[in-house]
């Protein structure tokens, strides 16, 4: 496990964190996001555990909401942050503390998934988003939140972005693992969602997520869900339980959402 630097020769420069050829942020305590990302494939799971598997900023924290709502079986806002739910991103203990069903999220690989969540059959919810849109988005995140320490150009985080050279690596490979595995295991409980059907045809997308995950669509839950998790209701309603990247001046998880 190493911490390096991309830089731009400019004076910018992003610090990243390498396990074993994998990359993360350096935040929270480095030792232990190089041991989650080690032993993810060991992770306990549950047969009813859900997984959120998506490309860093794709959505996660939408759909995380979403489908937290949904097994709460209320419209109401979830007061934590998805980040506590997050495989590489939380305490093992915690998570081991949490009341079934839980729902889960990462952005690893496919290939670097819990083996039980494959072996148990665990339900997976596969979000994109398009990469154009994505990579937008991840610049923002990388030069707003200071701990990054990032003020480069467009310029320079573009092509690190198309080489796999920035958090979680190539959006390409994770795509293509994805497929291969799709394709070659049909029967795996997989559901696709895009963020741009989402966007746009939220309560359709909902119904079907919803359906998918055997949820019960009681007295308009999956409509009230649908419109409570539109973009400018959770961009309020979950102000208060952000991951405190101590940015709130120069960043927010909830940017644009276009
Ligand atoms: P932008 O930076 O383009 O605005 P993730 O949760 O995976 O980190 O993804 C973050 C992206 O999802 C951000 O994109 C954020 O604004 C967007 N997003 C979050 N909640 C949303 C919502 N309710 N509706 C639409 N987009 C949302």
């Amino acid at each position: 496990m190493t911490e390096y630097k991309q830089d731009d020769g400019d004076g910018h420069s992003i610090t990243y964190l390498d396990t074993d050829g994998y990359t993360t942020c350096t935040f929270g305590k480095p030792t232990e996001i190089a041991k989650r990302i080690r032993e993810m494939t060991n992770f306990k799971c549950r047969p009813d555990d859900v997984f959120i598997c998506a490309p860093v900023k794709s959505g996660t924290h939408w759909t995380w909401e979403i489908i937290s709502m949904m097994f709460k079986g209320k419209a109401e806002t979830i007061e934590r942050s998805k980040i506590e739910n997050m495989l590489e991103g939380s305490s093992w203990d915690l998570l081991e503390s949490l009341p079934s069903p839980r729902v889960l999220n990462t952005h690893v690989y496919y290939s670097r998934l819990p083996e039980k969540a494959k072996e148990l059959g665990c339900k997976m919810i596969y979000v994109l988003r398009n990469p154009k849109d994505l990579a937008v988005s991840l610049y923002n995140h990388t030069k707003g939140i200071t701990l990054y320490n990032y003020d480069g150009k467009w310029d320079h985080f573009l092509p690190l972005f198309l080489q796999g050279r920035t958090e979680y690596n190539s959006w390409f490979e994770y795509v293509l693992e994805w497929e291969r595995e799709m394709s070659t295991s049909p029967e795996l409980p997989i559901h696709l969602v895009y963020y741009e059907d989402l966007k746009e045809n939220s309560l359709l997308e909902v119904s079907r997520l919803g359906r998918f995950l055997g949820v019960d669509d009681k007295d308009g839950l999956f409509e009230a869900i649908s419109r409570k998790c539109q973009f400018d209701n959770m961009a309020k309603d979950k102000q208060e339980y952000l991951y405190p990247c101590g940015d709130e001046e120069t960043f927010s998880f909830y940017r644009k959402g276009l």
